[in-house]
């Protein structure tokens, strides 16, 4: 096994020698201004480690494992144009950069890309890989769809939530794992497994991302925070702050949630207050261990090296502690 900072370098390499047509520049430059900025790759990154970790060669799913992160950010640029969010790992989003139809097309642009990369695997496993991945994004697009849906809704339980993020984000960590452990040669119960521990740790993942969008540093995290409070997101926080608030607190969370002039200024610190007299930061702290956890225990199921228990080990805790 490699550390992860050893499969980000083959994954970045790979991801730089993507070639891009010069014309027509507006769908190309906005593509590659993504792909170039980054973001953690934690999606292909698994990838390669589930390969790896049962023993395949990692080579023979570095393409599918590039495409999966073009797949990853062709959502992020139409996320932002249904999340009217100006800033991205940093720097201004495509819709805001350039205007939401070059968001489109661009990302309609990375889908399709994304597909011809994923039929680059041993002809062996490309229908299991194929079936997989169109069955993936699919459910993506249903948990985009549920997230804006429960913009208008006031009561999501938490069960509604938890699936939500499973189909929107979840999924995807699942996809990456398994996507691997196909690649590698493993057989279908360990590779069912492997999507269990990415399914879990996506579900952390989520509820994390929640929590930063509420406390992180923006800088850091290089998103705007307070973004889903301004859009009335239905996030861990929201449902249960909806679910734990006195009549007097419910009152508040319900007079800014209505308020549909209310200036960021206001809105965000005033909704933070409420979730911070409800302990949710603890709330939340505490399920996203609880899943990592449950992915940890779904990995002790499967025969793998010390070695490999210990790195999945190993990024379970650093995306625990993830500040960005
Ligand atoms: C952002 O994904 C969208 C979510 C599912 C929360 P990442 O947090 O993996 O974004 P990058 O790729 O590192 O920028
Ligand atoms: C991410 O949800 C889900 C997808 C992009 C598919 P968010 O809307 O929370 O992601 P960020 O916070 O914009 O990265
Ligand atoms: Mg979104
Ligand atoms: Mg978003
Ligand atoms: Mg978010």
């Amino acid at each position: 096994m490699k550390t992860f900072n050893e499969y980000l370098e083959i994954v970045n390499k790979e991801i730089k020698a993507i070639p891009y047509p010069q014309t027509p520049s507006n769908l190309y430059e906005p593509i590659s201004y993504t792909m170039a900025l980054g973001g953690k790759r934690i999606r292909p990154v698994l990838v390669l480690m589930a390969c790896d970790a049962v023993g395949g060669d990692v080579q023979q799913a570095l393409k599918a494992a590039v495409g999966l992160e073009l797949f990853h950010n062709f959502t992020l640029l139409h996320d932002d144009v249904m999340d009217n969010a100006d800033v991205r790992r940093g720097q201004a989003t495509v819709h805001r950069r350039w205007n939401s139809n070059v968001a489109i097309l661009s990302g309609d642009t990375m889908l399709t890309m994304a597909s011809q990369y994923m039929c680059q695997v041993p002809t062996e496993h490309l229908a299991a890989v194929n079936e997989l991945f169109h069955a993936t994004a699919i459910e993506v697009y249903e948990g985009q769809q549920y997230d804006m849906d429960y913009e208008h809704r006031r009561e999501v339980s938490v069960e509604e939530y938890i699936n939500m993020i499973r189909l929107k984000t979840s999924v995807l960590l699942g996809c990456a794992c398994k996507l691997g452990a196909i690649i590698g040669g493993a057989d279908e119960k360990t590779a069912q497994a492997f999507y269990e521990v990415g399914e879990n740790l996506g579900i952390g993942f989520q509820l994390q991302d929640d929590v930063l969008d509420v406390w992180g540093d923006e800088a850091t995290f290089g998103k705007e925070i307070g973004g889903d409070i301004m859009n009335n997101k239905k996030t861990y926080l929201m449902v249960n702050a909806f679910k734990l608030a006195n009549e007097e607190q419910a009152g508040r969370l319900r007079r800014w949630y209505t308020d549909s002039y209310a200036m960021k200024q206001e809105k965000v610190p005033a909704v933070t207050r409420i979730y911070e007299e409800l302990g949710l930061r603890e709330i939340a702290d505490k399920a996203i261990e609880e899943y990592t956890q449950k992915a940890l225990s779904v990995l002790e199921t499967i025969e793998l090296s010390a070695e490999a228990h210990e790195s999945f080990g190993a990024l379970a805790a650093s995306l625990v502690k993830r500040n960005k």
